[in-house]
């Protein structure tokens, strides 16, 4: 499976009806980590992998989703639909339909067919696609239409609230508004945002470490309490910060030592990254790519030593990537503990910088990566 085309005549082959399809991309995040359920910034793009949903109506009263991915169907009651996840794949197309319904909708009958090349569990948001391209498919049968952010905050609340991940709406609000050739900086307390765009002749490298990544781990929900407990904290002291958005390193320093040393370290993270996420996106737009470099690097040691979120091997990848011609700022992305770095690299030496960064890797850590290099995409979309 490779295109749309192949998605179609596996659909028709299978449900016997011709297919509207439609598209929804992975993300990369260049700067901000475990802000945005903090209220913050952040600066994802959308990328080239994507999650496509092909959609046709039923006249049985059944909705019946293949997952090309699993090689498998799984088959509902349009008026009985599970009221829970069950801790499957079809939890997110699921949790959609839940909350659409939840909204007023009526779900029709209908057969899906959904296949990703977005690589699954890598921090690249394989689940914000499938939830998206979903969503878009659902309400063009049904003939409605939700504006993206919008659309965002429901397939968020599709994952808070069915699937049962504390996630933030990073994911959902880039791989439905991305923009070809731009990086957003989203504030994610009123998700306004400004483009900034990516030069043509700077690359995205995507060097997947092998290590798996969850966000329904408990690991980002500890995480994420952790940043909490420091904001609340700080709000009794202040009670006009109800998030670490609106929090100082000057609160942290005078009222640290009512936290857990762990808050105190997650938010010094959280308080920081907000600061250098909003430079970054200066940077990028000024095209100053020391600077960038220099905030992503911050950025990745901050992301390690104080959030503890990456491993040994996503650390090797962002060391072995430094003295590379063409690098000019590389980081862990996405919710930590494994998955891709991103690498913001000098076009012309996308390739060997790619050949060269899976060598040393595999030498230092005994596993083949997968390196990609990447365009920043449009968000979701009809195809
Ligand atoms: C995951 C979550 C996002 C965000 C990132 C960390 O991707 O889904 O909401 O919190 O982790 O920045």
């Amino acid at each position: 499976m490779q295109s749309s085309a192949d998605l179609r005549s596996l659909h028709v082959a299978r449900f016997g009806a011709a297919p509207e399809i439609f598209a929804a991309p992975g993300r990369v995040n260049i700067i901000g980590e475990h802000t945005d359920y903090a209220e913050g910034f952040v600066m994802p793009a959308a990328i080239d992998f994507a999650t496509l949903a092909g959609i046709s109506p039923r006249s049985d009263g059944k909705i019946v989703i293949y997952s090309e991915n699993f090689k498998e169907e799984r088959s509902f009651d349009a008026a009985a639909l599970p009221a829970a996840a069950n801790h499957y794949w079809s939890d997110y197309p699921l949790g959609v339909l839940a909350i659409l319904a939840g909204e007023g909708y009526t779900i029709p009958a209908f057969s899906l067919s959904i296949w990703s090349d977005v690589p699954l569990g890598s921090g690249l948001s394989s689940s914000a696609a499938i939830e998206v391209a979903t969503a878009l498919a659902v309400l063009s049968l049904i003939g409605a239409e939700i504006p993206g952010p919008k659309l965002a905050r429901l397939c968020q609340r599709a994952e808070n609230e069915f699937v049962g991940s504390a996630c933030g709406i990073m994911d959902q609000f880039i791989s439905a508004n991305g923009k070809k050739d731009h990086a957003l900086l989203l504030d994610c307390r009123d998700l306004s945002y400004k483009l900034a765009p990516i030069p043509p002749d700077v690359a995205l490298v995507i060097a997947n470490t092998m290590v798996k990544h969850a966000v329904t781990g408990g690991e980002y929900t500890s995480r994420r309490a952790q940043v909490e407990e420091a904001a609340a904290v700080i709000g009794r002291h202040r009670p006009e910060v109800k998030f670490l958005r609106d929090a100082t390193l000057e609160d942290l320093e005078k009222w640290g030592s009512e936290m857990s040393p762990e808050a105190v370290k997650r938010a010094r993270h959280v308080i920081s990254e907000n600061e250098r996420t909003v430079e970054a996106a200066d940077a990028l737009i000024q095209n100053e790519r020391k600077k960038l470099g220099r905030l992503m690097a911050e950025a990745h040691w901050s992301y390690s030593r104080d959030f503890e979120a990456s491993c040994v091997e996503a650390d090797a990848m962002v060391e072995l990537a430094q003295d590379l011609p063409g690098l000019i700022g590389a980081r862990l992305t996405g919710g930590g503990f494994g998955g891709c770095t991103v690498n913001l690299v000098e076009a012309d030496h996308a390739k060997e910088f790619a050949a060269e960064l899976a060598m040393r890797y595999v030498t230092r850590t005994g596993i083949q990566p997968q390196i990609h290099i990447c365009h920043a995409s449009d968000g979701a979309r009809k195809v």
